[in-house]
């Protein structure tokens, strides 16, 4: 850089060179400086499709092995999801509610496609602990659904809050039926 910071023509002397010097120096810590981020960006950009694919994943879940009263979880965009397959007592008990005994009103149809199957986020609404119950071993609450062990919230048949500390019903995710036994996610 000392190079270039000649001065072009004499009649400046030693101030005006310092003084151009100066200028050459900054002009070309500033090409710096701009290059480096023009450098940058492209690699952002780069990794942008990435999140938007990630953001719109999808998976296709075939359920024809979960027989009545079973469940499964899978995972989807890094979160469990509850699959059960309700029995017809379940799905009984999840309609006959009164909607004035919810903490968060919300109908049994209102949350499922097809009334055997169950699908929701498995994560408390309180602080996101992964409730109990899927497994015929885990304690299913006082409502006969799930139960976050974390600070004692009760689910019932539909996923719907009944007591404890959790505001919300377990998150029902976007999801359709594909066939019978398929479903896709997300
Ligand atoms: Fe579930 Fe607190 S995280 S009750």
């Amino acid at each position: 850089m000392a190079e270039i910071a000649k001065p072009a023509h004499g009649s400046g002397g030693d101030h005006d060179g310092e003084t151009r010097r100066d200028f050459l120096i900054l002009a070309a810590g500033a090409m710096t400086v701009v290059g480096g981020a023009a450098a940058v960006w492209p690699l952002i950009d780069a990794l942008n499709p990435a999140a938007d694919v990630l953001a719109l994943a999808s998976i296709e879940v075939d359920v024809s092995p979960v027989e009545v009263g079973q469940a499964i979880t899978v995972t989807w965009r890094g979160k469990p999801v509850f699959i059960r397959h309700r029995t017809a007592e379940e799905i009984e008990e999840a309609r006959a509610v009164p909607m004035e005994d919810l903490i968060d009103p919300a109908t049994d149809e209102s949350r499922v496609v097809e009334a055997p199957w169950l699908v929701m986020v498995g994560i408390c609404t309180h602080l996101g602990c992964v409730p109990l119950g899927q497994k015929p071993s885990e304690p299913k609450g006082e409502y006969g659904g799930w139960f976050c062990p974390c600070h004692g919230s009760h689910y019932d048949t539909s996923g719907r809050i009944r007591k404890g500390p959790a505001p919300l019903n377990l998150v029902v995710p976007e999801y359709a039926f594909d066939d019978e036994t398929t479903i896709t996610i997300g």
